[in-house]
């Protein structure tokens, strides 16, 4: 059997459609436009990349992106003060800070100064804490993207195995709590996780995110299982130069697996498109209109 593809690209580009759609209403309606506001610390060039990508596909689902560059040696009390006075801008619905920031600032201290409705990313203990306890809040990307392929793909995950490899608190945790929340029996697995690949061929669903290229093989997939593969991880090729691999071995696991999302063109594109999908919900929820549907745990 050879797995059928989850098209991640295409994926974004309807979830990408949705939020121009609404956006363009809003605007008409309410004369409300969507704001994000994107702080990057330093010259970090995949830092860079990240910003520069936000900036334009905010911008070109008619969103309003306000990018702010700091130096590298930007002061803590500095950098909190920005994000006190874009807490206040009541133009600004959405508040992101590149991670990783430079070792001098405390991250933790940085995301919980965010205010959590306009926290995009979903870090802030606030919103950690109203997702595992089942509450609105506000969704990590990366899993909300997921949890997006996953309904779309599948319907109802009520009563499916899932198994999330990895336990992050940027992927792995949240990603568990969403399949709580469509009531999968969850198994969050990790490095110290006895009989891993017993484990793995038991889900009928299979998130891979560890960050480690090609751990899974595709004997540890169970036949028909949905494969979510987050990592994208870089590596050498045979004859020189390099090339980009997630955490599952695609070429075993797409002959097992009922399917699978691919590296690159998977789950990448889909974490700046709920990224846009998050500030339209965090501007609709400040303004008290209505969430749209479709685009939210
Ligand atoms: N750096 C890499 N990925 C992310 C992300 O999703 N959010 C933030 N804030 N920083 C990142």
């Amino acid at each position: 059997m050879s797995a059928e593809i989850i098209d991640g690209k295409a994926f974004a580009a309807t979830v990408r459609e949705k939020v121009a759609t609404h956006v363009a209403r809003l605007k008409e309606e309410a004369g409300i436009v969507p704001g994000l506001a994107v702080v990057l610390v330093g010259e970090d060039p995949a830092s860079q990349v990240y910003v520069r990508s936000k900036g334009k596909q905010t911008v070109e689902v008619g969103m309003n992106s306000y990018e702010h560059k700091l130096a590298a040696d930007t002061s803590e009390a500095d950098l909190l003060a920005l994000i006190t006075q874009l807490n206040n801008d009541p133009a600004v619905h959405g508040i992101l800070v590149q991670l990783p920031l430079p070792g001098h600032l405390n991250e933790d201290l940085v995301i919980n100064s965010i205010d959590p409705a306009k926290d995009v990313d979903g870090f802030h203990i606030s919103n950690v804490g109203l997702l595992g306890t089942g509450q609105k809040s506000m969704v990590p990307c990366t899993p909300l993207g997921c949890l997006m392929m996953l309904r779309d793909h599948l319907g109802s995950l009520s009563g499916l195995n899932a198994v999330v490899i990895g336990r992050s608190n940027i992927v792995g945790k949240p990603m568990a709590n969403l399949l709580l929340g469509d009531s999968c029996t969850v198994t969050i697995a990790h490095s110290r996780t006895r009989d891993l690949a017993d484990v793995v061929r038991r889900a009928d669903i299979v998130v891979a995110a560890v960050g480690r290229a090609e751990m899974v093989p595709g004997d540890w997939i169970g036949p028909g299982a949905t494969v979510i593969d987050v990592g994208i991880n870089r590596i050498d090729k045979p004859g020189g130069g390099t090339r980009l691999v997630g955490d599952v071995d695609f070429a075993s696991a797409s002959a097992v697996a009922g399917a699978i999302t691919p590296v690159p063109g998977g789950v990448g594109p889909m974490t700046i498109a709920c990224l846009l999908a998050n500030t339209l919900t965090a501007c609709c929820r400040a303004n008290g209109l209505e969430e749209p549907e479709g685009l939210t745990a």
